[in-house]
């Protein structure tokens, strides 16, 4: 085979960068919302299920795509950007299935070759990933559905060992609909023996994508969408490398839609899919936003000030944990008092001091948030914990008098395609200032 490409990653440049952001006027224009990283991530593992050429559209240009490439390239398979948002891969099927360490601990996604390889050649190791700056993100649910399947899983030495001469099918209830337990039990049981069912399962969006590519591969799946996924394993060998879309991204749109709440204006997500943010626009709407499902996309309008509104995370159809901070961001300068509840990572609060340096009045306690909102924040230099807190700190930054200097920026870059760009087109005051001295919009 061809030897892999490699990929510079833009994080380990993007150490030193800044983004810079001024307190901005009514935002206004058209933001094309690109691919979901936590789609493409996935469908990407999921190529390692079927030999030859598979081509993912719609790809955002995120430092976690390249680390995800560089994983795949250890693993055997050659990917290259073969066009804008165009990632093609390529695998013979000559393939090793171990991940090792100083991949896994870049990136959570990696443990999601964990099912596909135990599916396909029966063995895997790979390293145990770490927690993130928000907590530990144990794999236990993976682990204990792939048992239930058959597999002989050992941890020894930070390694995730599996073994299985042939998985076979197996009735699994998840005690918590777990996003990447659903996804690595679904792509193990592809090849399985027999029927999987999985209750309880995950119904994210990026999960009904990915059951899509897998049928179109010619994987056998009802019930996606839905908490009950049914799978009957096909014989390995007999899968097929697919073209696939990636599902637009509901948490870049989210990013996109409180800009334009905490600055006022109008602004067109194009490619948003207002049905995988149903109950997110409801509230945003409880808030003031005026917001229309378009044919290919949605609108959001803001004007006045926002309203403060309670709310809880949960799982999928409820409000992402990943929405978040830029929740607690829009009611640090709404008016009211509003309380957030985090109930899938306890630790999640971290960024508050972050937003607190801002003029944000905002106290924890456990996992809960009292956010009384300002009528402005002021501009000072923070630091992004993680992609989603970062995200935030922009926003948040276009609400804030005066300069607003965020550090971290290769946490933003993970999951965020040129959110400057973006944001600097539609008329906010941003700009991203290079390590080596060189700035860009
Ligand atoms: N959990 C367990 N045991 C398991 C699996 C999960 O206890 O075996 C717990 C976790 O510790 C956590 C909760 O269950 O408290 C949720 O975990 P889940 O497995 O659902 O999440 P994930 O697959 O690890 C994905 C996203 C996260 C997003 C969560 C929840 C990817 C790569 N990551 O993580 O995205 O927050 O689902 O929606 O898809 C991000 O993009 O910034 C991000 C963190």
């Amino acid at each position: 085979m061809s030897p892999p490409e490699t990929h510079a990653d833009p994080g380990d440049r993007a150490h030193a960068d800044h983004i810079v952001v001024h307190r901005s006027p009514a935002l206004v224009g058209e933001v094309v919302v690109p691919g979901a990283k936590n789609s493409v991530l996935k469908l990407m593992a999921a190529t390692l299920l079927a030999d030859g050429e598979h081509v993912l559209t719609n790809v955002p240009d995120i430092a976690d795509v390249a680390i995800m490439s560089d994983l795949l390239a250890a693993i055997g398979v050659d990917t290259a950007m073969t066009a804008p948002h165009e990632l093609t891969l390529r695998n013979d099927g000559d393939l090793t299935p171990v991940a090792p360490y100083h991949l896994v601990e870049r990136i959570r996604a990696s443990i999601n070759v964990l099912g596909p390889l135990l599916g396909r050649f029966g063995h895997v190791r790979l390293s145990l990933p770490g927690g993130d700056d928000f907590g530990s993100r144990p794999i236990d649910m993976h682990l204990r559905g792939l048992e239930a399947m058959g597999a002989t899983i050992t941890i020894e030495h930070g390694d995730v060992e599996a073994h299985a001469d042939r998985l076979l099918g197996a009735d699994i209830t998840f005690e918590f609909p777990s996003v990447g337990a659903t996804e690595n039990i679904l792509m193990a049981a592809v090849h399985a023996k027999g029927t999987t069912v999985i209750d309880n399962a995950a119904r994210e969006p990026e999960i009904g994508d990915l059951c899509a590519m897998l049928s179109a591969m010619g994987a056998d799946i009802e019930g996606a969408g839905s908490s009950t996924l049914t799978v009957h394993g096909v014989e390995p060998g007999t899968l097929r490398p697919v073209r696939h879309h990636t599902v637009a991204d509901r948490v870049q749109a989210a990013t996109y839609a409180a800009a334009v709440a905490v600055t006022g204006g109008e602004l067109l997500l194009r490619g948003a899919r207002a049905e995988h943010m149903e109950v997110l626009l409801r509230r945003f709407a409880e808030m003031g936003l005026d917001i229309v499902a378009q044919h290919d996309g949605i609108t959001v309008r803001a004007g006045g000030r926002l309203r403060s509104i309670d709310v809880a995370t949960l799982p999928y159809p409820g409000i992402a944990t990943d929405y978040k901070p830029l929740i607690v961001t829009m009611l640090s300068v709404a008016d009211g008092v509003g309380i957030v509840t985090e109930n899938l990572y306890p630790g999640r609060f971290r960024y508050v001091e972050e937003l607190q340096r801002l003029g944000a009045d905002i106290s924890t306690d456990g996992h809960h948030a009292v956010v009384r909102g300002r009528h402005a924040l002021s501009g000072a230099p923070v630091r992004a914990p993680d992609i989603r807190a970062g995200a935030a700190l922009v926003v948040a930054g276009l609400a804030a008098e005066g300069a607003t200097t965020i550090s971290g920026v290769h946490h933003i870059d993970r999951g965020y395609d040129d959110l400057v760009g973006r944001l600097a087109a539609v008329g906010a005051r941003i700009e991203r200032r290079q390590a080596a001295g060189g700035s860009s919009a």
